[in-house]
C-alpha cells in the first residue's frame, strides 16, 4: 500500500510512525484509518521491530480526532460502521504484542486521544491539550473513548472530561496518569524513543505475554486474571530467552534475548 498520511522509519528495533496531515490537524480522515490497519498489520509480524512509538508530525498537533468534515452528513448506518472499523484497528494497536508509546505533540482530540489510550503508555509535551470534546459537536466518542478513560483515570475524572468537552494539560494529564511524563517539545520524540528502545532490548515473548496479561486481565474477576498469569508464566519457561536471562544472572552477566 503506498502511505499518504503515514511515516514509518525503523531503526535499532524501534519503529516510528508518524501521523502526517497537518494542514487538517492530522485528523483522521477514512484514508488515514485505513493506512493505521495497514501498518499496524505488518509491524504485528515484522520480528526486526520490537517497539513502536507512535506520533504526529509538526509542533502543533497529535491528532485533532476524527474528521469532521467525513462525520458530516453521514447516514447513523455509516456512523456505526466507521466506528466500529475505527475500534478494530484501534484494537489491533492495543492487542499488537509489542509496547506501542504515543508521543503527544501537541493537541490529542476526540478519535487522537482515544488512539493514545489504545497505546501501551503515553508521554506528552508540555504544550499538549488532551480532551474528547465531541459533546460539544453534538456527537460521542466512537473510537473507545467512554471505555478506555474510564479504566485508565477512573470513571469520575473521565465522565467529568466527555461530558464537559473540556480539554485538559499535560500536566492535569499526568496527575491523572492519562499521560506516564511530560517533556519540553524539543525534548519529546528523543524522550519517547529512548523508553522505546530501552524496552526493545527486553525479552520479545515475555513482553508480550506481559502486555497480553495485562490487556486481557482488565477483562477478567481477578481469579480468572491470576490464572491467565500462571498458565503464561508457566509457558513462558518453554523460551530460550528465560534460559539465557535466568544463566546470565547467575553468570553475573548481561543477558543476551533473541526472541527465541
Ligand atoms: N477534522 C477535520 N479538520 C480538522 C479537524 C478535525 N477534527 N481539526 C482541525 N481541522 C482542520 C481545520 O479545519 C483547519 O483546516 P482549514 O485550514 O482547511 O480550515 C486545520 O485543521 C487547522 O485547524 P484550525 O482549527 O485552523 O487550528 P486552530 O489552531 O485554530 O484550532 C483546534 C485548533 C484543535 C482547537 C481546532 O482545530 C479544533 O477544535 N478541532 C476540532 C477538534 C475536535 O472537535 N475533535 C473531535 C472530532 S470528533
Amino acid at each position: 500500500m503506498t502511505l499518504q498520511f503515514l511515516r514509518v522509519a525503523t531503526h535499532d528495533g524501534v519503529a516510528v510512525v508518524t501521523i502526517d496531515r497537518q494542514d487538517k490537524g492530522n485528523a483522521l480522515n477514512a484514508a488515514l484509518i485505513g493506512e493505521l490497519d495497514c501498518v499496524f498489520t505488518g509491524l504485528a509480524t515484522d520480528a526486526s521491530v520490537r517497539t513502536v512509538v507512535l506520533t504526529g508530525a509538526g509542533p502543533k498537533f497529535f491528532v485533532a480526532g476524527a474528521d469532521i468534515a467525513e462525520l458530516d452528513g453521514a447516514s447513523p448506518a455509516k456512523l456505526g460502521a466507521t466506528a466500529a472499523y475505527g475500534q478494530a484497528v484501534f484494537r489491533r494497536i492495543e492487542t499488537l504484542g509489542k509496547p506501542v508509546i504515543a508521543a503527544i505533540n501537541g493537541f490529542a482530540l476526540g478519535g487522537g486521544l482515544e488512539l493514545a489510550l489504545s497505546c501501551t503508555f503515553r508521554y506528552a509535551s508540555s504544550n499538549a491539550k488532551l480532551g474528547l470534546p465531541e459533546i460539544n459537536l453534538g456527537i460521542m466518542p466512537g473510537y473507545g473513548g467512554t471505555q478506555r478513560l474510564p479504566r485508565l483515570v477512573g470513571r469520575g475524572p473521565a465522565l467529568e472530561m466527555v461530558l464537559t468537552g473540556d480539554p485538559i494539560d499535560a500536566n492535569e494529564a499526568c496527575r491523572l496518569g492519562l499521560v506516564n511524563k511530560v517533556f519540553e517539545p524539543d525534548q519529546l520524540q528523543d524522550a519517547a524513543t529512548k523508553i522505546a528502545t530501552k524496552l526493545a532490548s527486553k525479552a520479545p515473548v515475555a513482553t508480550r505475554f506481559i502486555l497480553d496479561a495485562a490487556t486481557r486481565g482488565q477483562d477478567l474477576a481477578l481469579g480468572e486474571g491470576l490464572a491467565l498469569e500462571a498458565a503464561l508464566f508457566g509457558l513462558i519457561g518453554s523460551t530460550a530467552d528465560t534460559r539465557e536471562g535466568l544463566k546470565a544472572f547467575l553468570e553475573k552477566r548481561p543477558a543476551r534475548f533473541t526472541g527465541a
